[in-house]
């Protein structure tokens, strides 16, 4: 029925015009309605996905020069797509175990078990997880042939003005903001898989790929007819159920710089190291009465490594907490000091809870460590200066949009540099500073027996003061090269070559070739070979172009290991620029970084002057029978010709701790 016929009969045209005006008002109120409709999508859209967005601004971008920025495109995938949904209370004083929470906005930024950062997206031959091939297609050359031909028969013997203690100190922080497992391929049974004599598991296993093939001539293994390093891939995403493309790598530590290896990154871990008394930690003594971390109880299925040893020690760094003497004796060195810190609170505060202590301990253990590493550390890695104008020495620079994650170009490459001051030796010293005797740390590798030996703990110590380390130079140590894991029920001379694995890791988590990098880090990229005069010796430019096709193929570690290194620092310009740029994020990314000031975890101004006191000599000082310290920690002093320069422990390294004494009021925390 038409409702208006009747009333309008007699103005057809009219009415036409007017149904045309009404149809065109329908549609113009239509239309708005529907741009509304579509704006109030969009707005939901963004609120709704504002905090990850926020994740974009993955490095925020500064004014200064010679920080980077991130030009990768899929640093949030794991975040939006993965990454639990973690509620936070603001006003929590401690930091989270898996460091969840630092951030605010972004509450995973930054927590164990979350995506490492790339800084240049991933570079695979089929995007996702097939290694990188040469510009003409063809595979890159062997790892083992470039450490051969480019690095293994050059070793430098001067020696360093740094002492070893740089080494297990430097490998402490190095396993504080990276985790990456190996993904060990296993039987039903979980009996580990030998990807090198199992040529059935070569061709099944996807974990099997990253084998390095020894050359029939090559100088060591093929005497001993060894063809083969089992090197396996590391573990993905898809192992944390996450599948993503191209392929993700979690970095299983928390990614901030608060002693992991010591405290876990997990609840379940930290859980078990504590005694859940007194704020501390669990140990074992050996027969001295000195403390150790605890012991573990013996697996069912050890790697045969494993079972040369008597014991191994449990510690936050399941992984790694045994790989050698240096890394064990600094575990149980930050063990000592945090059972010696929850002691002296509790003598101060006596009603201070369990938790309460530990968490205090805790604090100063990690704000420690933070003081050494910016202090003392990383100047001699990038070099005073550099780290000055870089900005890292400003105080309290505490933001938000700043992201503290590791990154892989960092963790699989650049820090790695740090494996060429590995020396041959660790020399334990006697009380009168003479060499007792010294042992080769491969053949103590994953083998911690000796260390609660006597007093082999502080022997050791003494060792890492006194001994000169290795310099920095384009190769590792001979035995690290070829020999590292040969455990004594193995055949002589079985073992691996650290320096051919970490070539082959760059690629097994698709690392850019180095021009890139070096690119990102603000040099021209180089059209040819001869292009790299600039930074890498001419010889070793055309042994690169006997190697690669291309200079857009060069692996990033070889391309690190060969730079000249930068004024005032031990490492060379992309090296530096990459290790600048993550101590910048862990630090300035860093809520609880120790001199944040205006957060609830923050120091009071005096409790602060006096963490700032401390150093890495308060530390051995305070938890071993070393009786004297140098002031510079990590330069070599032999006491013997100048028994003047260092320090009796004591007074001058004392650790004052009134500051943490709170009024007897307080008994409710
Ligand atoms: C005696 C001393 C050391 C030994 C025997 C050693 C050995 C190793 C080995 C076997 C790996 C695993 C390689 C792989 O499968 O990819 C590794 C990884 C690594 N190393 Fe060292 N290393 C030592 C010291 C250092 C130092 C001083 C640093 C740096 C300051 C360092 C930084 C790293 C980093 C960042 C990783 C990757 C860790 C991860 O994400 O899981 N290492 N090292």
């Amino acid at each position: 029925m038409n409702w208006f016929s009747g009333n309008n009969e007699n103005k057809p045209l009219l009415n036409k015009a007017k149904t045309n005006l009404k149809n065109n008002r329908t549609w113009i109120l239509r239309a708005i309605f529907l741009s509304i409709l579509l704006l109030g999508v969009l707005y939901l859209l963004f609120v709704l996905f504002k905090g990850e967005a926020e994740s974009n601004n993955v490095i925020k971008t500064t004014k200064n020069p010679l920080h980077i920025s991130s030009k990768a495109t899929t640093n949030d995938n794991y975040l939006i797509q993965c990454a639990p949904r973690v509620k936070c209370d603001p006003n929590v004083k401690y930091r989270s175990i898996n460091g969840s929470c630092n951030n605010l906005y972004v509450p995973t930024r930054g927590a164990a078990k979350t995506s490492f950062l790339r800084l240049l997206d991933a570079n695979y031959n089929d995007g996702h997880y097939d290694f990188r091939r040469q510009t003409n297609g063809s595979k890159l050359p062997n790892p083992r042939i470039i450490n051969i031909k480019l690095f293994l028969s050059r070793e430098i013997y001067r020696l360093s003005e740094n002492n070893v203690l740089l080494l297990p100190f430097g490998q402490l922080i190095a396993h504080d903001i990276s985790g990456l497992p190996n993904d060990v391929p296993r039987t039903p049974n979980d009996v580990i898989i030998d990807c090198c004599t199992d040529d059935n598991a070569r061709k099944t296993f996807a974990q099997c790929q990253l084998i390095v093939e020894d050359p029939p001539d090559d100088p060591v293994y093929s005497k001993h007819n060894i063809t083969c390093m089992g090197v396996t891939r590391s573990m993905t995403s898809m192992n944390y159920s996450c599948p993503l493309s191209p392929t993700t790598f979690i970095n299983i530590n928390t990614q901030f710089i608060d002693a992991s290896e010591v405290y876990g990154s997990n609840e379940s871990i930290s859980r078990y190291l504590r005694v859940m008394e007194g704020g501390r930690l669990k140990f074992t003594t050996n027969n001295n009465g000195e403390m150790f971390c605890p012991i573990q109880k013996k697996k069912q299925y050890e790697p045969i490594q494993l079972q040369t040893s008597n014991i191994q020690y449990e510690t936050g760094d399941p992984d790694n907490g045994n790989q050698n003497l240096g890394i064990t004796a600094i575990q149980t060195l930050f063990l000592r000091y945090h059972n010696y810190l929850a002691f002296q609170l509790s003598a101060l505060n006596p009603y201070w809870s369990d938790e309460i202590l530990y968490q205090e301990s805790r604090r100063i253990v990690i704000a420690t460590i933070q003081r050494i590493v910016y202090n003392d550390f990383l100047p001699i890695i990038i070099g005073q200066d550099f780290q000055e104008i870089y900005g890292i020495n400003e105080e309290n620079i505490y933001d938000p949009t700043v992201d503290p994650s590791m990154a892989q170009e960092l963790s699989s490459a650049a820090i790695r540099v740090l494996h060429t001051i590995i020396p041959v030796q660790f020399n334990f010293m006697s009380n009168e500073y003479n060499i007792d005797y010294s042992i080769n740390i491969t053949d103590w590798m994953a083998n911690p027996d000796l260390l609660p030996i006597g007093n082999n703990f502080d022997k050791l110590f003494k060792g890492f003061l006194e001994t000169p380390g290795r310099i920095t130079q384009p190769s590792y140590n001979f035995f690290i090269s070829n020999y590292m894991f040969s455990f004594p029920k193995q055949p002589a001379y079985t073992g691996l070559d650290l320096l051919s694995i970490d070539i082959a890791r760059g690629r097994d988590v698709g690392l850019q070739p180095y021009n890139q990098v070096r690119h990102l880090c603000g040099r021209s990229l180089a059209n040819d070979f001869d292009d790299l005069v600039d930074l890498i010796h001419i010889k070793d430019i055309n042994t690169l172009k006997e190697l690669y096709h291309s200079v857009n193929d060069i692996d990033l570690m070889v391309g690190l290991l060969l730079e000249k290194l930068s004024d005032g620092a031990i490492v060379g310009p992309t090296a530096q620029c990459l290790i600048a740029d993550g101590f910048y994020r862990f630090k300035v990314g860093d809520r609880f970084f120790y001199d944040v000031q205006g957060q609830p975890g923050s120091f009071t101004p005096d409790q602060l002057k006096e963490i700032k006191k401390i150093t890495l000599g308060h530390v051995i000082c305070a938890t071993s029978n070393v009786d004297h310290v140098q002031k510079d920690i990590f330069k070599t002093i032999d006491h013997k010709s100048f028994p003047t320069s260092k320090m009796k422990c004591g007074n001058e390294f004392y650790i004052d701790l009134t500051y943490w004494k709170e009024p007897s009021h307080h008994s409710d925390l």
